[in-house]
């Protein structure tokens, strides 16, 4: 039968049949998925695993802070990398979702081939191995949204399979590939991993560039931390954490509209509420989220980010709405 004590120890199995006494780097992006697949990996090779963590200028307020700390209690070896200027230089000028997913799915891929070599560069050929081993947390859902599935088409390019260069030098150890969510988390529990990660609300690794309808910037992700932040801060004083499977805060950068504040006129820019249930992330409903708590981010938001005058929601489901705006 079919249990997770079953999934553990076999697709531990399988990574050891696969990397042999070879060595990995993990992409951990602070979320479940990575979380989970670094744990097995870390079970099946133990110090041969390398865990990578990319700062590319996208994340959300204090989150690679918390990320080093939370990840360092679990994984002996973690390496964080600092890639803002990087990404943010390869992004320039582009507003397109799919070629900003494809430019940050590259450039990650880069970041970590950097990365393997600064870890593992030091070592003796045999000690290294032939093949350089890249664990990735990608999910069936992952796979099937960026038109790897049978019969399905691209709806977005997730940036760990869509995105990926033609010219990879990693091979992919990719231990969630057919597992939903839901499973992932109890794979999670498990393995005994800490119910903060395990919980932990699902963050797309394209982060805050596809949350930022336009360019993106270093200001405007600025603007976008600080909504994002507080609308989160409500959400979790409500006691609505669980509830809400996640809640994207959108920027609408190119969008500005006529507001009043004070004796003032204003002329700023919208932000978007994006608060969802759902099962597997493959279907979504708006979450119904009490009047109150809408109001007081809304109130928050726009007394305290001065470039954003409007707080509006959006009550599409997926389908056809996708969660992301982007
Ligand atoms: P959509 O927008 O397709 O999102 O309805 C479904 C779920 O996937 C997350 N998402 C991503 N996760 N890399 C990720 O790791 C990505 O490129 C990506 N794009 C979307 C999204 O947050 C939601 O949970």
């Amino acid at each position: 039968t079919w249990t997770m004590v079953n999934v553990v120890d076999e697709q531990v199995e399988r990574i050891k049949e696969q990397v042999g006494d070879g060595r990995a780097i993990c992409a951990l992006s602070g979320g479940v998925d990575s979380a989970v697949a670094a744990a097995l990996v870390q079970r099946a090779i133990g110090d041969r695993l390398t865990c990578v963590y990319v700062d590319h200028g996208m994340m959300r307020k204090g989150e690679t802070a918390q990320v080093r700390r939370d990840f360092e209690e679990v994984f002996d070896a973690l390496d964080v990398v600092d890639a803002e200027d990087q990404f943010l230089t390869a992004l320039a000028g582009v507003s397109e979702p799919e070629q900003k997913r494809k430019i940050i799915g590259h450039e990650f891929i880069r970041t970590f081939e950097a990365a393997e070599v600064r870890v593992f560069g030091s070592l003796s050929p045999e000690e290294r191995g032939d093949t350089a081993y890249l664990v990735q947390g990608t999910l069936y859902p992952d796979v099937v949204e960026s038109g790897g599935g049978a019969g399905t088409s691209t709806i977005k390019s997730h940036h760990n399979v869509g995105g990926l260069p033609d010219d990879l030098n990693f091979e992919l150890v990719e231990p969630l590939r057919t597992l939903f969510k839901d499973e992932v988390r109890a794979v999670g529990e498990q393995l005994g991993l800490p119910s903060t990660m395990v919980w932990r609300q699902p963050f797309p690794g394209p982060g805050l560039g596809i949350r930022i309808i336009g360019e993106v910037t270093k200001e405007r992700l600025d603007i976008l931390r600080e909504a994002d932040f507080i609308a989160r801060e409500e959400l979790t004083r409500a006691g609505l954490d669980r509830e809400v499977w996640q809640m994207p805060v959108v920027l609408l950068a190119d969008v500005r509209s006529v507001g009043v504040q004070g004796d003032g006129r204003t002329y700023g820019h919208p932000i978007v509420l994006r608060p969802v249930t759902s099962e597997d992330a493959m279907t979504a409903d708006w979450a119904r989220l009490p009047f109150e708590v809408l109001e007081k981010i809304s109130t928050r938001i726009t007394n305290e980010v001065s470039e954003v005058n409007r707080v509006t929601l959006d009550v599409t489901s997926k389908p056809p709405g996708t969660i992301e705006w982007e």
